[in-house]
């Protein structure tokens, strides 16, 4: 593939006269929170992975971009390929990646990039020609019938090797051409590890690290965090019979449980010195994403030994370099998953988001309820209808609320607002400050069909519901969202909670601009204030008490 001479000027000039002095992307503890901090200042991403091949010709993604403006992104989420960068051992070629960098600076976006390295979806399909052909070379993983997979080994020295190069050449590029500009800001390392069909590999080479003794880094750990470790882990241990050391089938039996733990630390292990390579040449911030697990299914019937909330500890202990675990939420009970990956020292970013129109308020709850310091909606180069204008009216508020969003991360006066179940009954309560907030949802029948595409985008969907809420003064919030009717109580004793005032407005580079003062039905005459389904809008309340 040969680089477009115009393109490669324009990265090569732009990373030359850029004067900017900042350090590369980072993450960094700030107050309440850990920021992803960008050219001095925090960071929120409001992000669209795009499809799987989307980024393999530079011609595919050009037209799109002015779409992701309207979408309201900041940050695009984007493929690089193994397998097109290093055609033959050892040559590269970064015209694709130099490709999109231009593109992404035109249209001031910036980029997160996924490493589609030795795996993708469990599979290595993304490996080069030149290593697919060579399973001699490069063993292959086995199932438990000794088959071999279209999966590339984690016990290979000679698969770990190849991949560090690659990426370290990958992130050494990156520096020589953003290294200055910072288009790129984060790096995914792989993409949804995971053994399958299979709990674990059974090639020889991973029989014997089986049969071998559970390594002392992670004895170590499991001895300093025990009793704080995420129950999932506690329980295979504790039921193993709890032992300090031991072959991993002693310390964690010999059930897909207990293979998945195994199958867990050696991914990490490679992921950690995949990243590892990476970092020595540039630092940006990284992190894995999950697939996560369906309802009923066992190791081996799901991608096994990724960075799962009940593997966590295991991850943590092998994979320093690895910043972030980050989860792929397909499935409806999304709140349930957010919070699952919203742990001390895991500030929240979801890579890829099911789209459907309620990935706009899945979004705002992330941030809301989590801190998230990013969302993405996946295969955001085809979302079109409802769950594009959702969306983009999502990110919008979202867009103007960054700088509160960001100050209140972390600091508990912030609140995410999103239906529980298909049926929310009770009104949703959460405390800020003084006062509980009791939120109802409300949904409305699409009245423009105009972008019905069938399934949940379809004519029959109803518009989605949920927001967030900031206490931005001791009696004072700031509600977004859709779809919402929120009371208040005061929990001060004998003090009864009223609307002094209630506004819809929207901030303007941070100021807050009045559009409708809102009062008698809007209010429901004191009682409650409402942002009515169909219409993502702002509203500032003000409280006080009698
Ligand atoms: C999760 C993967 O990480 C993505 O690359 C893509 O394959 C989606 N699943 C498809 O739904």
């Amino acid at each position: 593939m040969s680089m477009p001479k115009a393109a490669t000027l324009f990265v090569f000039l732009s990373a030359a006269l850029s004067v900017r002095a900042h350090p590369p992307p980072c993450l960094r503890r700030q107050g309440a929170a850990t920021q992803l901090i960008v050219d001095g200042r925090p960071f929120l991403i409001r992000g669209g992975e795009v499809g799987n091949s989307s980024a393999t010709h530079p011609s595919h993604l050009e037209p799109a971009w002015a779409k992701f403006k309207a979408l309201n992104l900041n940050t695009l989420i984007v493929p690089v390929y193994w397998d097109l960068i290093e055609p033959a051992e050892g040559r590269y070629d970064f015209s694709t990646v130099d490709e999109l960098l231009q593109q992404a600076r035109v249209s001031q976006m910036r980029l997160v990039l996924l490493w589609f390295g030795t795996w993708k979806n469990s599979m290595s399909c993304y490996v080069p020609a030149w290593v697919k052909r060579n399973s001699r070379r490069f063993p292959r993983a086995e199932d438990r019938t000794g088959a071999p997979q279209e999966i590339l080994s984690a016990f290979s020295a000679k698969n770990l090797r190849i991949d560090e190069d690659a990426f370290a050449a990958l992130m050494g590029h990156l520096r020589s051409v953003d290294g200055a500009r910072h288009t790129v800001l984060m790096v995914q390392v792989e993409n949804e590890m995971g053994m399958i069909p299979t709990a674990r590999d059974h090639s020889a080479a991973a029989n014997r690290a089986f049969a071998g003794p559970v390594p002392a880094a992670l004895t170590g750990y499991l001895a300093s965090h025990s009793g704080r470790l995420d129950p999932g882990l506690q329980s295979v241990w504790e039921a193993a019979g709890g032992r300090r050391t031991g072959t991993w089938s002693e310390m964690f039996g010999d059930d897909p449980a207990g293979e998945e733990i195994f199958m867990a630390w050696y991914f990490a292990r490679y992921a950690d010195q995949v990243a590892a390579a990476g970092k020595m040449e540039y630092p940006l911030p990284m992190y894995v994403n999950a697939a996560l697990i369906r309802p009923g299914y066992a190791p081996g019937q799901y991608p096994s030994g990724g960075p799962l909330p009940q593997l966590f500890d295991v991850w943590r202990a092998a994979a320093p370099a690895i910043d972030l675990f980050s989860p792929d939420i397909y499935f409806r009970n999304f709140s349930e998953w957010a919070r699952r990956y919203d742990r001390p020292g895991n500030p929240l970013f979801i890579p890829e988001a099911q789209p459907s129109p309620e990935t706009s308020v899945n979004a705002l709850y992330a941030y809301g309820a989590c801190g998230a310091i990013g969302f993405s909606a996946f295969s955001i180069d085809t979302v079109a209808g409802r769950t594009a204008r959702c969306l983009a009216a999502s990110y919008s508020l979202v867009a103007q609320l960054q700088q509160l969003i960001l100050a209140h991360r972390g600091d508990g006066t912030m609140a995410g607002l999103l239906p529980q179940g298909a049926e929310e009954l009770q009104p949703q309560e959460v405390r800020l400050g003084n006062y509980r907030l009791y939120a109802a949802f409300e949904h409305k029948a699409p009245v423009d069909k105009a972008g019905a595409g069938g399934g949940t985008d379809g004519p029959a969907a109803l518009s989605p519901a949920g927001g967030l809420v900031i206490a931005t003064g001791p009696d004072e919030f700031i509600v977004a969202g859709t779809g919402l009717t929120i009371t208040f109580s005061s929990m001060l004793p004998g003090v009864t909670a009223g609307i002094l005032s209630c506004e819809e407005g929207r901030f303007d580079h941070g100021a807050w601009q009045n559009i409708l003062w809102l009062g008698g039905d809007q209010t429901d005459q004191g009682r409650e204030i409402r942002l009515k389904p169909g219409k993502f809008t702002i509203q500032r309340v003000t409280l006080y008490g009698y």
